[in-house]
């Protein structure tokens, strides 16, 4: 929706000038130059696409991370979708530098969506690498380097500027933060970006459960984070972490644009960077769902991952978008799912909207 904010302007420009009257033409201009500085804030245009042919077509590789849905075979785990190589390119920078939250894989690393940056790009970019686990396996095939870090720890949205983006000396507007938590990346990005940290690009997994325009959201409390039964990153079920709506509202409101979503992973890029890569992008979320979740070739193999699809929940939104209030008949179900306090007995609280 947000991408065709200009439209409307153009718009109504085009309307009076389409009268042809010359006084309404002039009255134009003096308008147009009055106007001239307080509308410099409106974005400049970018390029949309509002189907999928209209995107312009791009190689196809073996993404292997989605062999992890389920009993996709191998010959439908292909994309088209661009890859951070591409787009770090595109951006240049002159000391790329990335930050990845949640970086162990299987097999050393190599399934995370940032290998590639690290292992056949340039030896120039450095990282911090984070992840609870400390077993190898899960990160030894990333390059050993003098600059890339491997730190084990679990990080928090109370203790993440102090404790990692303060004390590794970590650039405002470094190049890439990947997130895969699981869990509470709403409230992590929220304290990253409300710190003054601008990454160029933003690269995390949403929950597909719930489709857009579904604000879901778990909130996140410090001082009950380690209550919950199940945690929430070890969940076997949908109520994980927030939605796609969920993070663009959020990132929208610091400045940051969706450019590609391939299946569960979506990317986000600040909007000046945008305008000045000039790199297409989906008109709003539900298409960029729709083609990219939805229609991936996997999904239809990957229905029964829990974490992906739950008929329950995607029957009783259908219902409930159809209610006079959207929340109150969807807290029945989502109750139904969430996590219990092992102190209180108490749900874990979340937000369900539109
Ligand atoms: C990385 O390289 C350094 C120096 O070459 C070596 O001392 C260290 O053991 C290596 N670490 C791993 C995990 O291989
Ligand atoms: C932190 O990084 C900046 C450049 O980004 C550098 O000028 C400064 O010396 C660094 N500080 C420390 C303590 O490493
Ligand atoms: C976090 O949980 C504690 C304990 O239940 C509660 O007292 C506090 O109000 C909660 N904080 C927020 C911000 O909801
Ligand atoms: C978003 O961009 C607008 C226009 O450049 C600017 O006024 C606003 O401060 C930016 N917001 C954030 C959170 O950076
Ligand atoms: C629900 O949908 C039906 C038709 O499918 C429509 O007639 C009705 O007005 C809708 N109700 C609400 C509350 O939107
Ligand atoms: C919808 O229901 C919730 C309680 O489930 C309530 O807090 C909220 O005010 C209601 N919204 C409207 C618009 O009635």
């Amino acid at each position: 929706m947000y991408l065709s904010d200009e439209l409307p302007t153009t718009t109504s420009y085009q309307k009076v000038l389409g009268c042809g009257c010359i006084i309404g033409g002039i009255l134009f201009f003096m308008y147009f130059q009055i106007q001239q500085k307080p509308v410099s804030f409106i974005w400049k245009p970018v390029q949309v696409w509002y189907t999928p042919e209209q995107r312009i077509k791009r190689p196809t590789y073996i993404n292997q991370d989605h062999a992890f849905c389920g009993p996709c075979p191998a010959d439908k785990r292909f994309s088209t979708a661009w890859q951070l190589t591409d787009l770090v390119t595109l951006i240049s920078p002159k000391t790329p530098f990335l930050l990845n939250i949640g970086a162990g894989t299987a097999d050393g690393g190599i399934y995370d969506p940032t290998y590639p940056l690290l292992t056949n790009f340039t030896p120039l970019f450095s990282a911090l690498l984070i992840d609870p686990s400390t077993n190898p396996s899960h990160f030894n095939a990333y390059p050993n380097r003098s600059n890339i870090h491997i730190i084990h720890d679990y990080i928090w949205s109370e203790t993440i500027v102090e404790n990692i983006l303060q004390k590794y000396n970590i650039s405002k507007y470094f190049t890439l933060l990947k997130v895969d938590i699981d869990s509470y990346e709403c409230s992590l990005l929220q304290s990253i970006l409300q710190s003054g940290y601008q990454p160029q690009i933003i690269h995390t997994e949403f929950n597909p459960i719930f489709a857009p325009p579904v604000i879901f959201i778990p909130i996140y409390n410090s001082t009950t984070k380690h209550d919950w039964n199940p945690p929430l990153w070890s969940s076997s079920g949908p109520f994980y972490g927030c939605s796609l709506s969920a993070l663009s509202k959020l990132l929208l409101s610091f400045n940051y644009t969706l450019v590609e979503l391939d299946f569960w992973d979506v990317i986000y890029i600040k909007r000046d960077i945008v305008e000045l890569i000039q790199v297409q992008v989906p008109l709003n979320d539900k298409v960029a769902y729709e083609y990219g979740f939805m229609s991936h070739s996997c999904f239809a193999y990957c229905r029964g991952n829990v974490k992906l699809y739950n008929e329950h929940i995607d029957g009783a939104i259908k219902t409930a978008l159809n209610q006079s209030n959207f929340t109150k008949y969807m807290t029945n179900i989502i109750d139904l799912f969430a996590p219990v306090s092992k102190k209180t007995n108490l749900k874990h609280p979340y937000i369900i909207s539109i």
